[in-house]
């Protein structure tokens, strides 16, 4: 035995093994082991999602934090938050699927679109001479004269990387290669056979979409998604920044994992798409303000403190392998530029999917996330108006008591019957919690009912409702039918977070509405992007006043507009421009200034009576 002995964390079902010095936290040991444990609250002890069940081993007590949010039947079972665990021998700890961020639904895709395709890449088919005792012109000389003489380009350059992978490729080509060229710089190599590929991606909060595309012809490639591994530092962006904010190491430590998360998508995107990643020439990647600071590696700390300013907003071409990305050798990134605040280059790119900047028609665009971002945009108006609401995690199942993301076994919708709760699951797997559209679902069906009064209190005596351990709750799925052997139940406390979230998209609209003079019944479109909003079911939105009570040909779901948007960036130079105008033109309301919002806010929470709906649908 060594004076520092390691200790043994065997993560199960998964399987994975990580050894770590005694005392050590186990919700790093999670991290460590690549675990994606829920820790909405970035490990503080206040969301209770990281819950794990010890099997075996010696660790620290339960403090008051586990006795929160675990019944005292649960502790002694050996349920514990990871994050108030130290660990004190070897271990063996059971990590329940609702507590885990992997496998789960991915909305990564959105509306078609056409576009011109004028990307930055230029690929240049070059027959080279092969050096002789009497040519004796560099490898490099003998390519950019070749590129110059075929396509009248002169000054060509190439980095000391990129020429790296001349010297190899052009004796395995036989001097017959593709030069990839953002305007006089070569950034990369390929067969003669082969087209530039670009890479572009939505960098999520929560998740990640990545897009493979042919930079020439703008077809499709391969698309995939993953969580943003950012998650295990914290779900929403402030618990990020401020852990990026405790010094450099943990500003590069939260940019790695990202980093490594973009490495993995490029690598399997590659390889379904049978590319390699060395013809991947440009990358753009749109995220909000956050993300785009994290990325970057920009100081973080103006951000996360009101009054909540950028380091800078400014679109930048940076190098991929400055950032660690593993693409082409001279390739560059596009990041676009954001708006405001924390509204970033993912509002831009979904103003511009969506067309709103064309001012053609009285248009909102609502982009629903933990972040939700509304836009609006009406003929003779000068700028595009935005706002961004807290709207928070709940639609992703954080703070709610059995919620969980979109992953096989939630509870995807609800309707309640006089013979009781009909539930529709992910997979039709037994149910093990419950999605965002669940849960929106389940408090239309409950209001519907006459269960759940406007002010958002569940109706003592109604059918099916009972108390539960923290007061009245309403079983969707009993013990029997679950995968969790026992009950999936929506809580009044779950009820008070769907209003705090609706509430906070709602007076977004109507504070973007009056500020603009825009009565609801103006509104030509209103556009729901985004992942959970293409999932939502739109009656059970406007039966709960998330949205306004508009005729429903008025509405469409696009899914994934940002996502759109950070391809059609990638493929043409003229949206690139168009981006920088958006950005230049929208004008950002800060909710909480305009006169009234609190109380607006409180009104907000309410559900629509009957009489209000009545006069909505007027
Ligand atoms: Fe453990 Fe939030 S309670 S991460």
């Amino acid at each position: 035995m060594t004076d520092n002995p390691l200790f043994e964390v065997d993560f199960e079902p998964v399987g994975r093994r990580v050894e770590v010095p005694p005392g050590a936290d186990l919700l790093d040991a999670a991290r460590q082991a690549g675990i994606g444990l829920a820790s909405v609250c970035g490990g503080e002890g206040t969301c209770g999602r990281c819950r794990v069940v010890m099997m075996s081993g010696q660790v620290s007590e339960p403090v008051d934090a586990d006795r929160r949010f675990l019944s005292q039947l649960e502790i002694n079972a050996g349920h514990r938050l990871a994050c108030r665990v130290k660990i004190h021998s070897d271990v063996k700890v059971h990590v329940p699927k609702a507590s885990l961020v992997t496998d789960q639904r991915l909305q990564i895709g959105g509306l078609a679109r056409a576009l011109t395709v004028e990307s930055a890449i230029k690929a240049c088919v070059v027959e080279a001479e092969p050096p002789t005792l009497r040519d004796l012109r560099s490898d490099l000389e003998r390519v950019t004269d070749a590129v110059e003489s075929a396509y009248g380009l002169r000054h060509v350059t190439a980095e000391p990387a990129v020429i790296r992978q001349l010297s190899p490729a052009a004796r395995e080509h036989k001097w017959s290669l593709t030069a990839f060229l953002h305007a006089r710089e070569i950034v990369g190599f390929a067969a003669p056979t082969r087209r530039p590929v670009g890479f572009a991606v939505d960098l999520g909060t929560t998740k990640i979409a990545g897009f493979l595309v042919d930079l020439e012809t703008g077809a499709d490639l391969a698309s995939g998604g993953l969580m943003n591994p950012q998650i295990s530092y914290g779900e929403d962006v402030i618990s990020r920044l401020v852990y990026a904010g405790r010094g450099p190491a943990a500003a590069a430590e939260i940019r790695e994992v990202v980093i490594e998360g973009l490495n993995t998508l490029i690598a399997s995107l590659c390889e379904q798409a049978g590319v390699d990643k060395h013809e991947v020439a440009e990358a753009c990647i749109v995220g909000n303000t956050a993300m785009h600071h994290l990325l970057l590696g920009l100081p973080t700390r103006q951000l996360s403190v009101a009054p909540f300013v950028a380091a800078s907003n400014a679109a930048v071409d940076v190098r991929a392998r400055d950032l660690g990305l593993d693409i082409a050798p001279g390739a560059y990134v596009h990041v676009p530029p954001c708006v405001g605040g924390f509204v970033g280059a993912d509002h831009v790119a979904m103003i511009l999917a969506c067309d709103l900047d064309k001012g053609d028609r009285v248009a909102v665009g609502v982009d629903i996330g933990t972040n939700t971002e509304i836009a609006l945009c009406k003929p003779g108006l000068a700028y595009l108006t935005s706002a961004s609401c807290a709207s928070g995690p709940a639609f992703e199942g954080a703070h709610i008591k059995d919620g969980m993301r979109a992953a096989s076994g939630a509870i995807e919708a609800v309707r309640i019957t006089a013979a009781g709760p009909q539930i529709k699951t992910i997979g039709d797997a037994p149910a093990v919690g419950i999605c965002g559209s669940g849960i929106i679902d389940a408090v239309a069906a409950l209001h519907g009912a006459g269960l759940l009064n406007h002010r958002g209190r569940l109706v003592p005596g109604g059918p099916g409702l009972r108390q539960g351990p923290k007061g009245m709750e309403y079983p969707l799925a009993l013990a029997p039918q679950t995968g969790i052997d026992r009950d999936v139940v929506i809580t009044q406390a779950d009820i008070n977070e769907i209003q705090l979230a609706k509430g906070a998209i709602q007076t977004g609209l109507e504070i973007l509405l009056e500020s603009t003079n825009t009565p609801p019944a103006a509104v030509d479109e209103l556009i729901v992007a985004g992942a959970f909003g293409s999932f939502l079911n739109l009656d059970s939105a406007l039966d709960i006043g998330l949205l306004p009570r508009l005729p429903r040909a008025k509405y469409s779901q696009v899914g994934n507009a940002a996502g759109v948007g950070a391809k059609a960036l990638l493929l043409s130079l003229k949206e690139r421009t168009r981006a920088q105008k958006i950005a230049r033109r929208t004008s950002y309301i800060e909710l909480t200034t305009f006169p009234g919002f609190q109380r607006r806010f409180a009104l907000s929470m309410w559900f629509p009576t009957g009489d209000r709906r009545v006069r909505e649908d007027a």
